[in-house]
């Protein structure tokens, strides 16, 4: 796996990053997938929100956050009343990782090398945005931004600090949303609540 470096553009921001992604031969993931999904949202935002990797539903669309996790999400932020222009959303891995079992694609976690090979691209993205606060959201993004033995349940909704070029910066790690509606049934209230009372530590901090 030769990483990302080679295709991410040196300059041009958020918009030259996008039409450069889908040439990205970075690792073996772009082979299985159906195209890159590179972020969505206001390339000005003062928060950059980074999932894992698209799920089935937007490997298939090419937009983040739009299947399932996505609408969680989309919730959780509305209950924190964190405004949607204040938000850039993207991914630790840009293209879905999965295992075909008959016509069904299983979500499967990337590895540690997939989360390095990507990592120039949400670099380039940290550095094009360059937001007020990073929100980390589960293990993937915490692992890529935050080192492998970074623990999101044991310091979520509390803001930390991440090294950059540019010096420390804020960042909020919580959980990753699909892992409120992976939970048991009679939990999911609860976690979900206490994910929007994560992103709520975000919304005070935009005040
Ligand atoms: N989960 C993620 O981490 N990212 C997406 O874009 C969708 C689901
Ligand atoms: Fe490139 Fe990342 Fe896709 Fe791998 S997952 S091919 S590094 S964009």
């Amino acid at each position: 796996r030769p990483g990302a470096r080679q295709w991410v553009p040196p300059a041009g921001g958020v918009e030259a990053l996008r039409s450069a992604a889908p040439a990205c031969r970075g690792c073996e993931l772009h082979g299985p997938a159906t195209q890159v999904v590179f972020s969505a949202g206001n390339p000005a935002a003062r928060a950059v929100l980074v999932g894992e990797q698209p799920g089935d539903v937007e490997d298939r669309q090419g937009i983040p956050f739009v299947g399932p996790a996505g609408r969680l999400l989309q919730r959780a932020l509305d209950e924190a009343g964190v405004d949607r222009a204040d938000v850039y959303v993207t991914n630790a891995v840009k293209h879905f990782r999965f295992e075909q079992r008959g016509n069904r694609r299983i979500h499967q976690t990337p590895e540690l090398a997939h989360m390095t090979a990507c990592r120039p691209w949400l670099e380039a993205e940290l550095a094009a945005v360059d937001p007020e606060v990073v929100v980390v959201l589960g293990a993937t993004a915490a692992k890529t931004l935050l080192g492998p033995s970074f623990r999101v349940t044991r310091e979520r909704g509390v803001l930390a600090e991440r090294d950059t070029v540019a010096g420390r910066r804020p960042v909020l790690p919580t959980v990753h949303p699909s892992s409120v509606l992976r939970g048991p049934e009679e939990q999911r209230e609860e976690a979900f609540a206490a994910l929007a009372a994560d992103l709520a530590v975000l919304a005070h901090h935009l005040r």
